[in-house]
């Protein structure tokens, strides 16, 4: 039977809602990205774990990788705070740490693993990796949460908002950013003739 790839891609979408932005901290750099791809990782309340995967295009994924560390920041939804959201987003999902530093511009304090904590985030949990599966592509890494605060009492933006907020100008740049990330992808994962 030959794959019906639209099928399978729309079963897959959206399964993830929450754009979630990531940050880690490597040789005393920190760094960080936007993910759509955070999740929880344990049914332990007393002891929960956390999982996101991150592209090996990305600088983050490298820092994660060596480090073993990760903060995972959930965004505001709310009238007066959704403005910082996207801030973050357009930061942190814009380019890449490699290009310049994304950090020092967004306001942090330093987690208990040394890794920024993004205070205009909703909320957010502070892992140390225990475990990482490399897929090729990207690598899945699942951490324990060593610390973890809320920040604000709103709701929790969802992708389909945020896009729907984001500048038409800043999108372009984003699909233009993807282009090189999705070749990489098939590169990794096909080879490089593709
Ligand atoms: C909404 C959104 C979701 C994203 N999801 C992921 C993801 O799940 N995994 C990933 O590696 N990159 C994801 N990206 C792309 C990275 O955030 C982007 O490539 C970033 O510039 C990488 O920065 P870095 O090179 O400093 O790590 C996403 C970007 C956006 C805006």
């Amino acid at each position: 039977m030959t794959l019906d790839t639209d099928a399978a891609n729309r079963t897959l979408a959206g399964l993830r809602p929450f754009p979630v932005a990531i940050t880690t901290v490597d040789g005393g750099v920190a760094n960080g990205l936007m993910s759509l791809s955070a999740g929880t990782a344990s049914i332990i309340p007393e002891a929960p774990r956390a999982m996101c995967g991150l592209t090996k295009y990305n600088k983050t994924h490298d820092m994660v990788l060596n480090s073993g560390v990760f903060v995972m920041h959930m965004l505001s939804a709310g009238e007066d705070e959704v403005d910082a959201s996207l801030n973050i987003l357009m930061t942190l999902g814009g380019r890449s740490g490699r290009d310049g530093d994304k950090i020092g511009g967004l306001r942090t304090k330093t987690g208990v693993t040394g890794a920024p904590i993004l205070l205009d985030a909703h909320s957010y949990v502070e892992c140390e990796v225990v475990s990482s599966l490399d897929v090729q592509e990207s690598t899945i890494f699942v951490g324990d949460v060593v610390a973890s605060e809320v920040f604000s009492a709103a709701s929790r933006i969802k992708i389909g908002e945020a896009w729907s907020k984001l500048p038409a100008e800043w999108i372009e740049q984003y699909d233009a950013n993807h282009i090189p990330q999705l070749q990489s992808a098939k590169d990794h994962r096909f080879g490089r003739q593709n």
